[in-house]
């Protein structure tokens, strides 16, 4: 690796500015944490759409029995989906085998934003450690943090820090970007700090602290508990399996 940039918003990036890049999307909480869940709890893929209303035509178009409908608006279910944004909700029993057919109000925005990036990866606290092995292999990195409602979000530029800490530790001379090293000592402050306080006095956290999900919170804060590595290629979200 050579060079490792995060942008602390996917929109102020031009999309055609990320060709020839690695692209790490970060929604920590909740929609890549989530995503993780899904795939690691057996889900075949998952197909990211923008709109409510663009789920609901994917979903159409697929056959009964197949799929789950996933994702929130306002942190809530949507009406006649399956399932909310819950990491939790996506156990092997609901989701093991079927398409996830899945839309959140920022992540999912935020991986169709990269959709010019050569390589497109998700990441949360989660898959930290998996990602960071992964991204080893890649010369040009952009890590993008989704935000919350349009605004920047800590919890994403922790979740970005964390990333950014191991890579510098791991790559000689690699070359940062001002926004890598401010996400790095946030990161470091958070884990001097508390990682689960942290998260629930970001922007997203306040967000779902205000709906009772304080336990998504806590699970979103389980340091590299799995090890999986969500790549979005093909309009679909699969495991990456580690000689790709
Ligand atoms: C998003 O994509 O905006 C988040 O996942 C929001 C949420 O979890 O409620």
């Amino acid at each position: 690796m050579e060079s490792l940039q995060v942008h602390f918003l996917s929109r102020l990036v031009e999309p055609a500015a990320l060709r020839g890049s690695t692209c790490v999307i970060i929604d920590v909480l909740r929609a890549t944490t989530t995503i993780a869940f899904a795939l690691e709890a057996g889900a075949k893929e998952v197909i990211p759409c923008l709109e409510v209303d663009d789920a609901r035509r994917c979903a159409a178009s697929l056959n009964a029995g197949t799929f789950m409908l996933g994702g929130e608006r306002g942190g809530k279910k949507i009406d006649g989906f399956d399932l909310g944004n819950s990491p939790d909700e996506y156990t092997p029993q609901l989701v093991g085998g079927k398409t996830l057919v899945f839309t959140t109000t920022n992540g999912t925005r935020a991986m169709l934003h990269a959709g010019e990036a050569d390589t497109i990866l998700l990441a949360a606290l989660v898959n930290v450690e998996a990602v960071t092995r992964a991204l080893l292999r890649h010369a040009k990195v952009d890590i993008l943090c989704a935000g919350t409602d349009g605004e920047i979000s800590r919890d994403d530029v922790l979740t970005a820090g964390a990333i950014v800490d191991q890579l510098l530790g791991a790559v000689e001379g690699l070359k940062v970007n001002d926004e890598a090293e401010i996400a790095a000592d946030e990161w470091r402050a958070a884990t001097a700090y508390g990682l689960v306080e942290c998260l629930r006095v970001s922007r997203g956290g306040r967000n779902l602290v205000e709906l009772g999900l304080d336990n998504d919170i806590r699970a979103a804060a389980e340091l590299s508990r799995l090890d999986v590595v969500p790549i979005f290629k093909n309009s679909r979200i699969t495991r990456l399996v580690a000689a790709s």
